[in-house]
This record gives structure tokens, sequence and C-alpha cells, in this order.
């Protein structure tokens, strides 16, 4: 077994480390604070091939690999989980869902727009009342023949004020149940498309989530994806890969608040003597740089499953489940750690621990990931491909 990153995964960290420090850091509290969508951070993104990083250079992509892009959504997580969020959303749900799945024709519309900056994707799956119960699609795609007429409203939708481009799914056969869902891309100045205000949310403050109105808008039938009723396959394949994006956003967030707690205990002192020296400070930090190590290796193991090809649907919710839940427990601690300090913007623990709390929520909350891991353990399909 080898653990060591190639020469070209540590120049994309390198890269990755710097523009999050240089680019990022030094506006990511203001943007926080004012709901500021990083506009010209996103375009930068862009011209660094951090938008479709692993898409193929053919369609204007960095042909890079799954490792490249977990190491590059941890260094920008460390320091921006909003624009960490925009980059996921954009690579593996939109990007690589239309890469993997599209029609030849419809990679070579959208791709090249969405790997470059152009034009930001948002995955619209979520609404009022479908959320970890997806098959549940009240937004319905009538069949009119050369084309389907839309209607319905989608909730919680990342990059939502944003995007140029929305998968959008819908129940075009209600009789057939989940098989009756299909996907569609819809651009979104097309007529009948319209955003609702942006949700002030708790953390990723900077990232635009809105909800989004579609009244009888016209999509042609060459922008479905996949065959007649692969619409929720297609959900949950995506997200399969999604996820992996989210558990590197976690990862990068818990080793963000834990690199400010190392840093910030060797400088403090109390009682005569740098906190990190007391025990009570010096255990916590042991306890988060393991931890935050058994999540990193999930995390590094699926990306280098899906760049060997392996199926990654228990993989990617295990690194997820575990990786979200080392970020909620570690920036809590990093907080703890700085004490009244922490509770502070300046120190950016807090903000952290305000990230991190979403990453057990989108993509699949905590609990929906307990039901993909344990209806694979219950099939007997956990340890296949993780050893074969
Ligand atoms: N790959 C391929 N097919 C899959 C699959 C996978 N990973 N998972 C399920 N399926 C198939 C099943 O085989 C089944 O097909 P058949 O009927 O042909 O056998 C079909 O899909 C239905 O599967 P289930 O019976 O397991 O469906 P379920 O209703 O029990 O739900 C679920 C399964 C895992 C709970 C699913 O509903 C789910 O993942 N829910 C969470 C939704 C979610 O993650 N939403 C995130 C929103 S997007 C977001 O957050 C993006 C953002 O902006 C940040």
């Amino acid at each position: 077994m080898d653990f060591t990153l190639t020469e070209d995964q540590l120049a994309v960290r390198e890269a990755a480390r710097d523009f999050a420090q240089n680019v990022l850091l030094p506006g990511v509290i203001e943007r926080d604070r004012d709901m500021k969508y990083p506009t010209e951070e996103v375009r930068q993104m862009g011209e660094l091939g951090f938008l479709g990083m692993f898409i193929d250079e053919k369609y204007g992509g960095a042909g890079m690999d799954t490792m490249s892009y977990a190491l590059a959504m941890e260094e920008i997580s460390k320091v921006d989980a909003s624009c960490s969020v925009i980059m996921s959303v954009n690579n593996s749900l939109v990007c690589w869902g239309i890469e993997e799945f599209g029609s030849e024709e419809q990679k070579q519309k959208y791709l090249p727009r969405l790997t470059s900056g152009e034009w930001i994707g948002s995955f619209c799956l979520s609404e009022p009342e479908a959320g970890s119960d997806a098959t549940a699609q009240k937004t319905t795609a009538e069949d009119k023949g050369d084309h389907y007429l839309i209607n319905g409203v989608k909730n919680w939708i990342t990059n939502g004020g944003t995007s140029k481009l929305h998968i959008v799914f819908a129940q075009t056969h209600p009789e057939l149940g989940h098989k009756g869902i299909n996907a569609f891309l819809v651009e979104t100045d097309w007529e009948g498309v319209e955003i609702g205000p942006k949700e002030d949310k708790m953390g990723i403050r900077a990232s635009d989530t809105h909800s989004i109105m579609y009244t009888n808008v016209k999509v042609p039938k060459e922008n479905r994806i996949g065959e007649d009723g692969f619409g929720f396959k297609f959900a949950m394949k995506v997200l399969a890969a999604g996820r992996l994006g989210i558990a590197s956003q976690a990862l990068g967030i818990a080793a963000g608040a834990y690199e400010r707690a190392v840093e910030y205990a060797k400088v403090r002192t109390s009682f005569g003597k740098p906190i990190g020296q007391h025990q009570a400070i010096a255990f916590k930090l042991a306890a988060m740089a393991t931890e935050i190590e058994a999540a990193r290796l999930l995390v590094y193991r699926t990306a280098w499953m899906k760049d060997n090809h392996m199926d990654i649907t228990v993989a990617s919710s295990m690194a997820k489940l575990m990786a979200a839940d080392v970020a909620m427990k570690h920036t809590t601690e990093a907080v703890q750690i700085h004490g009244g300090y922490g509770y502070v913007k300046e120190y950016h623990v807090e903000r952290l621990m305000r990230d991190a709390k979403i990453t057990q929520i989108y993509e699949g909350t905590s609990e929906i990931q307990h039901i993909v891991i344990s209806r694979a353990i219950l099939k007997g399909q956990l340890y296949q491909p993780m050893f074969k």
C-alpha cells in the first residue's frame, strides 16, 4: 500500500493552499458577515482550473484525478467553506453528472462554460416536501412531444442566485414512482424560471442559497439527461460522487480549525506557560489530530477508489459521515481552546464551527448516510469494493 502523493497532486495542493491563503483569506470575514457572493474569487477559481478539476480537457476541464480534487477542496475549505461548496457542487454534481451521463451534444454545449467559470451550475433536487425523501418529487415535467413543460418549486439550491444552468429533477410519470423521474438541463434565462429570495443562513453565508420557481418552463427534449425515467438513478449516482466533495470540505473545515487551535495553543499563555503545555489542552489537540487523520484516510481512500473506477457509493457515505462529525466536534473544540477569543469573528474558528454544521445536513444528512451504509451491510456489499 502506497500513501505517497504524486508530484502533480502535491503541486495542486500547493496551488490551492496559496490561493486560499492569499486570495480567499483577506476578505473571508466580511463576505461571511455581509452574505456577499465571492464573484471575483469564483472567477479566479475558474482560471485556475478549480471548477472542472477532473473533467476531460477536451471539454475545458483540468483533466486531473479525483485525489487532486479532494486535496484542493480540503485546502480551500480550511479557509472559506462558502467558496468550496460552490466548487463542489459545480465540479461533482453538475460537471461530472453531465460528463458521465449526458449526451455528447450536452457535454459540448455546457461543459466548457461550466469548467471555465463563465457559468456556474446548480443541482435542483430538494423541494419543500422532498428533502431526505428524494423520491417524493412534486415538480412535474409534462411530455409535450418535442419538449417538456416543467412546473414546481425547488428549495435550498446552492448557487441559486448566480447559476446559469440548473439540473432540475421532475416527475414525468407519477404512476411509476421514482422510475418516472427525469433530470433536465435548464438554462436560467429561459422564460418561467424565477429565483426566490436568498436564504439568511447560519454558515457558508457567502454562498447563495435560494428557492427556485419553475412555471411552464419549456425544455427541449434533447435537454433531458439519459433515457426516460433515468432521473432518480442519475441523482443517486451523482450524489455518491458529490458526497466525496462534501466529505473533503468537512475535512478541510476540521483541519483549518485544528491548525488555528495548535498555533493559538503555542502562543497563548495561562498559569505561567503556553496553554498547549496544559494537559487539558494538549489532550484535546491529540484527539483532534488523530480523528482528523482518520477522516482524512476515509476521504483519500474514497478518492483513490474513484480514480480506480470502483463503486464509491458506500465509501463516500462513510467518508462524509465521519468527516462531518469530526468537523462539528473539532471546530467546537477549537472554539473552546480559544476561549473568549474563539467566540469572536476575528479568530475565524467560530465561522468554521458554523460552517461545519451544514456538512451534516446537505447532500444527504448524516442519518441518510447511515441508511446508505446500513443497507449495504445488510445486503452483504460493504467490504467487497474496498479490498478487491
Ligand atoms: N446508484 C444507483 N442506483 C441507486 C443508488 C445508487 N447509489 N441508490 C439507490 N438507487 C436506486 C435503487 O436501486 C432503486 O432502484 P430500483 O427500484 O430500480 O431497484 C431506486 O434508486 C430507489 O432506491 P431506494 O429504494 O433505496 O430509495 P429510497 O426512497 O429508499 O431512498 C435514499 C434512498 C438513499 C434515502 C435517497 O432518497 C437519498 O439519498 N436521499 C437523500 C437525498 C439527498 O442527498 N439530497 C441532497 C440534495 S442535493 C444538495 O444538497 C446539493 C447542494 O446544493 C449542496
